[in-house]
C-alpha cells in the first residue's frame, strides 16, 4: 500500500464532495465571492470536514492555496503555546496570489480544554484582520460559546448509504478493483456513513485480493456479518448458555473483535432480527448499554460477555 486511497481520492473542490448538500451550497457561495468568515465544521469522523477545509481554500486561492493555508491539529499541539507561535509566524507574511487573508485550519479543536479555548479565542481576535480560522470538531457543544459565536457553524452528517456506495464504486473503478455488488454493500454496512472507514476498508480488502467479495470485506474489516450475529442470538434462544457462549468466542476469534466491538455490532443488528419482539429489543438494548459501559470501565471481558449471554438466554431462551 504505497499511497492511501483516502488521500488520493479526496475531492479537490467543494463541488466534487458527496452529500453534505446544505454545507456544500453555502461553501460554494464563499468560493464565488472569494472570501468567508471564521468557520466551524462540526460532525462525526470521515464525513468531509478536513476535505471541505482544504477544498474551500483550493477553490478560493487556486494554485497558491498551499502557501495561504496553515494546518494544525489541536490534539497534537498539546500546548497552546505551540499553536500561538505557529500562528504568529504564519500571520507575519502577506498572503500570496492577491488575497487579503490567509487561512488557519485547526483540526480537532474540541480536544482543547476550556482554558486553552479561551486563549485560542484571543488569538483569533488578534489575527482576524489577516487570518480566517476554520475549526473542526466532532461536537460543537464542546467548543466555548465565545468561539462559536465568532464562527459560521456547519454541521456535517454521516453519508447516506447511496452516497457512500457511489464513492466506493467510483474509487474501485478508478483503482481497477473488481468489486462484487454485495461486497460494495458490505463496505457501506461496516462503515456507517464514515467515508474514511469505507475507502480504507476497500483498500485493505483489495490489498488481500483484487477481486473483492463480501466475505473478504467482513474478514478484513473486523466486523461480523449480520447472519453470524443472528446465529449467536438464535443459539441463545434455542441452544442455551454453553453453546451460545462457545459461538460468541468463535466470533471474537474469527473476526478479531474486542468485547465492545461485539456488543456494539450486535446492537447495530438488533433492528434487523425479525424474531425479536419490540419489548425484547428494548430490554436487550438496555442490557447491551450496561455491558458496554462495564467493559469500557474495565470490567473483565470474558466475564462481562458471559454475563450478557446468560441474561440474553434467560430473556429470550425457550
Ligand atoms: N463528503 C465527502 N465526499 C467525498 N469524499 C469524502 C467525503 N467525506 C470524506 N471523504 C473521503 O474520506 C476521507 C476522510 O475525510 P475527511 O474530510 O478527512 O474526514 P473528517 O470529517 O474526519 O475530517 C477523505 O480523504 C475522502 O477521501
Ligand atoms: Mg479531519
Amino acid at each position: 500500500m504505497s499511497e492511501l486511497w483516502v488521500e488520493k481520492h479526496r475531492p479537490r473542490s467543494v463541488t466534487e464532495m458527496r452529500g453534505q448538500r446544505a454545507v456544500v451550497d453555502r461553501l460554494r457561495k464563499y468560493a464565488e465571492v472569494g472570501t468567508f468568515p471564521h468557520l466551524m465544521f462540526a460532525g462525526p469522523p470521515g464525513t468531509g470536514k478536513t476535505t471541505a477545509a482544504l477544498a474551500l481554500t483550493h477553490d478560493v486561492f487556486g494554485d497558491s492555496h498551499r502557501q495561504n493555508l496553515l494546518e494544525m491539529n489541536a490534539s497534537d499541539e498539546r500546548k497552546l503555546e505551540s499553536i500561538r507561535t505557529k500562528v504568529k509566524r504564519f500571520a507575519r507574511t502577506a498572503p500570496l496570489g492577491g488575497s487579503t487573508f490567509k487561512v488557519i485550519f485547526l483540526d480537532e479543536a474540541d480536544s482543547l480544554i476550556h482554558e486553552a479555548q479561551g486563549a485560542l479565542r484571543r488569538i483569533m481576535e488578534k489575527y482576524s484582520e489577516t487570518c480566517r480560522f476554520i475549526l473542526s470538531c466532532n461536537y460543537s457543544s464542546r467548543i466555548i460559546e465565545p468561539i462559536q459565536s465568532r464562527c459560521a457553524v456547519f454541521r456535517f452528517r454521516p453519508l447516506s448509504d447511496e452516497q457512500s456506495l457511489a464513492q466506493i464504486v467510483a474509487v474501485a473503478k478508478s483503482e481497477g478493483v473488481k468489486l462484487e455488488d454485495d461486497a460494495a454493500a458490505a463496505i457501506v454496512h461496516v462503515s456507517l456513513g464514515d467515508l474514511r472507514k469505507a475507502i480504507t476498508a476497500l483498500q485493505v480488502a483489495a490489498a488481500m485480493d483484487n477481486h473483492v467479495t463480501r466475505d473478504l470485506v467482513y474478514e478484513t474489516s473486523a466486523t461480523a456479518p449480520p447472519e453470524v450475529l443472528q446465529a449467536y442470538l438464535l443459539a441463545c434462544r434455542e441452544d442455551g448458555f454453553q453453546p451460545a457462549r462457545r459461538r460468541l468466542r468463535e466470533i471474537l476469534d474469527d473476526f478479531g473483535l474486542a468485547g465492545t466491538d461485539f456488543v456494539n455490532q450486535l446492537h447495530g443488528e438488533l433492528h434487523s432480527m425479525e424474531f425479536l419482539t419490540g419489548p425484547t429489543r428494548l430490554d436487550l438494548t438496555e442490557l447491551m448499554a450496561e455491558i458496554d459501559f462495564r467493559l469500557v470501565e474495565g470490567g473483565g471481558e470474558m466475564l462481562q460477555l458471559d454475563a450478557m449471554t446468560a441474561r440474553i438466554c434467560s430473556s429470550i431462551g425457550a
